[in-house]
């Protein structure tokens, strides 16, 4: 098959570019810089979607840098880096003289109201609360195509687990030195994935014909709470976990409106994803960690 991955470039699309390659697949990489299998958005722009079997999309400024601050400029960023990105490969997939078979486009389960007492699968209605939900909203939205002779699949991940980035990229070491521990209260909810069963489920997705509509990339372990995350990073790295991080310096440094991200969380189920047939390789915490920090 061959595969067009917008944003492979990142920390999820290099494991996804290099799971693809591994099952025989040929990918090509839409992406703001040149090079070689690559596409750029611009040419994409110009010369419309390059011959593929399947288009994927990941693209988007990583939204939890603690380093850049959360005003509009971010902001905007956080957004248009998505939504642009999405509609383009949407309106040339709808264009092109030949259009893929596959469209999938990864989303948040921010989707999904935070809370300590619901439960949400793919159904749940959310979606119109608050800036992340908003987002989700949009960028689900700008990946509508019109009919179905290509098959669409949203997969709305949690928190990426795996070696070398994403958010425990930046946990790693406080809780190596033993100075890590719970985010504010501990109680919410953290819906997590290890990274090699996200791009097991698109890897899934693009090769199973029955798989469509949304899909909660989240393990199918019970729902873990933050604290429980942190206890469990702790352990797996042989390290005490119990200095909590209170809720005013996450507000400090990520900003109300980001701080929420990881302040509440999401008791996700992921029902579609099981029913579609996806077997996952870390199903618990326990075996995720062991791998992501051994
Ligand atoms: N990691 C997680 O825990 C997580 C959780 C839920 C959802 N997601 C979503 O999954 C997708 C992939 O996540 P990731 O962790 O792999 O992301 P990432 O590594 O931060 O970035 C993915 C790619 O997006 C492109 N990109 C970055 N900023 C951009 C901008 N301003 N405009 C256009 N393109 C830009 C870059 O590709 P080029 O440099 O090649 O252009 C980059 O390699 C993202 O949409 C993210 O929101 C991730």
């Amino acid at each position: 098959m061959r595969v067009l991955v917008g944003g492979g470039t990142g920390f999820v699309g290099t494991a996804l570019v290099r799971l693809l390659k591994a099952r025989g697949h040929r990918v090509t990489l839409a992406s703001r810089t040149p090079g070689p299998d690559r596409i750029t958005w611009d040419q994409l722009a110009e010369t419309g979607l390059p011959r593929c079997d399947a288009a994927v999309n990941l693209a988007g400024e990583n939204i939890l840098n603690p380093l850049r601050r959360w005003n509009e400029a971010f902001q905007k960023e956080v957004l248009s880096s998505r939504l642009e990105t999405t509609r383009l490969l949407a309106s040339t997939i709808s264009k092109a003289p030949e259009p893929p078979k596959t469209w999938i486009l990864v989303t948040g389960v921010a989707y999904y109201q935070p809370s300590l007492t619901s439960e949400y699968d793919e159904d749940s209605p959310g979606g119109d609360f608050d800036f992340f939900s908003n987002l989700v909203t949009k960028w689900e939205a700008a990946a509508k195509l019109p009919g179905d002779s290509t098959r669409q699949v949203v997969v709305r991940s949690g928190v990426v687990l795996g070696r070398g980035g994403g958010a425990i990229g930046h946990m790693l070491l406080p809780f190596r030195l033993g100075l890590g521990g719970p985010m504010g209260s501990g109680r919410q909810f953290f819906p997590w994935i290890h990274i090699n069963d996200l791009v097991g489920i698109l890897a899934h997705a693009l090769e199973a014909r029955h798989v469509q509509g949304v899909l909660n990339g989240v393990a199918p372990a019970p729902a873990t709470t933050n604290a429980e995350f942190a206890q469990a990073l702790g352990a797996a790295l042989g390290r005490p976990a119990f200095i909590p991080v209170p809720s005013m310096v996450v507000r400090a440094v990520f900003g109300r409106e980001r701080a929420v991200m990881l302040l509440e969380g999401q008791k996700v189920i992921p029902r579609q994803t099981l029913a579609a047939g996806y077997q996952y390789s870390f199903p618990t915490l326990e075996a995720a960690l062991k791998e992501v920090v051994g």
